[in-house]
């Protein structure tokens, strides 16, 4: 062995790492608070807000709850509220999500009287909540979801979320043709301006897990026929071109960490806003993983949501979007 001096490298991309200061004028990625938005739950009949044992933090707000919860977002200057509604009772198809009386439109309603134009107020757009069998659509004699026959009911609930004053209606059932139906109905009720923020490449993914305790869910079984294989990357691309041809003013990736890949490409793909949904699973495991003292809450926290950001993503829908904002 010759023993040559190590010469020392003329390249050292260290120099920019020296400061917090200087890394930080040199992020290629931002977090704000406009890029984020908090998804919410709503529960109709409730007196006092309930906890979600497998979110912790997170809760289904009451009427009055989550009122408040919208004034704090707005103050935060968040880039949105995605609404969840829980109703008292379900039935086959789902009559609580068309019902203007129903839970998630009189909670939409009150959240634009509190937030007024200070905060885009955006619903979910699915059956999923109000089917006392818990899926996205209504079914067939045999059981299978009908595509076609929840079209139609998409497209009352849309009439409702908007006329109950929402900005942004956000169809999730991954039904095929659920954008252009949802865009026609709103402007054939006069609803040009309201957007469709399209829950375009959704996956079947295990990492819902902790929603369905967070909506009471009824579902048995899966969501594979109608949600996406997580094998496909491509096809995320293709539903999302289909949405955009069919409307969709923001298109969205759910969820968002195991599908980083999918985002990417998505927003090289498109030239419409790009939205990833860092799900109920995704926090759980955070959450749990601190609460065990295995990870440092925070670090990991601001890291997930970076990584979210820097994959492509220019919205990220989070449950930590409003402790985020205060620290930013
Ligand atoms: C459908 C819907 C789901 C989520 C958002 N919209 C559940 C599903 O598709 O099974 C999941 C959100 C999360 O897990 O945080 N209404």
């Amino acid at each position: 062995m010759s023993s040559e001096p190590i010469r020392p490298p003329v390249v050292r991309p260290r120099r920019l790492r020296t400061t917090a200061a200087l890394r930080r004028a040199v992020a290629e990625t931002s977090l704000e608070a406009r890029q984020l938005v908090l998804p919410v739950f709503v529960r109709e009949g409730l007196a006092e807000p309930r906890p979600i044992s497998s979110m912790p933090g997170v809760v289904q707000h009451t009427r009055d709850s989550l009122k408040a919860a919208a004034a704090e977002a707005a103050a935060l200057g968040l880039g949105g509220i995605m609404l969840f509604g829980i109703p008292e009772r379900k039935d086959a198809v789902g009559s609580g999500a068309i019902d203007p009386d129903g839970i998630l439109n009189v909670a939409i309603a009150d959240v634009v009287a509190e937030v007024g134009d200070a905060l885009p107020v955006m619903a979910d757009l699915c059956l999923d909540e109000f089917t006392d069998h818990g899926h996205c659509g209504v079914l067939t004699a045999d059981g299978r979801v009908d595509n076609d026959a929840t079209l139609e009911l998409y497209a009352e609930m849309a009439r409702a979320q908007a006329a109950a004053g929402a900005d942004l209606v956000g169809p999730s059932g991954m039904m095929d043709g659920q954008v252009a139906v949802v865009r026609s109905a709103l402007d054939g009720a006069g609803h040009t301006d309201v957007a469709v923020l399209a829950y375009s490449a959704k996956y079947a993914s295990a990492f819902f897990g902790p929603f369905r305790e967070a909506v009471d869910s009824s579902l048995v079984g899966d969501r594979k026929t109608y949600q996406q294989d997580p094998a496909n990357a491509r096809e995320g691309v293709r539903e999302v071109l289909l949405d955009i041809a069919e409307g969709a003013d923001i298109v969205m990736v759910k969820p968002a960490l195991a599908y980083l890949d999918v985002v990417r490409r998505v927003r090289d793909a498109v030239d419409v806003p790009v939205a990833a949904y860092n799900i109920s699973g995704e926090y759980a495991m955070v959450e749990a993983a601190a609460a065990h003292g295995w990870i440092d809450r925070q670090a990991a926290i601001l890291e997930t949501l970076i990584s979210i950001r820097r994959a492509g993503a220019d919205i990220v829908l989070t449950y930590w979007a409003a402790e985020v904002a205060g620290l930013l």
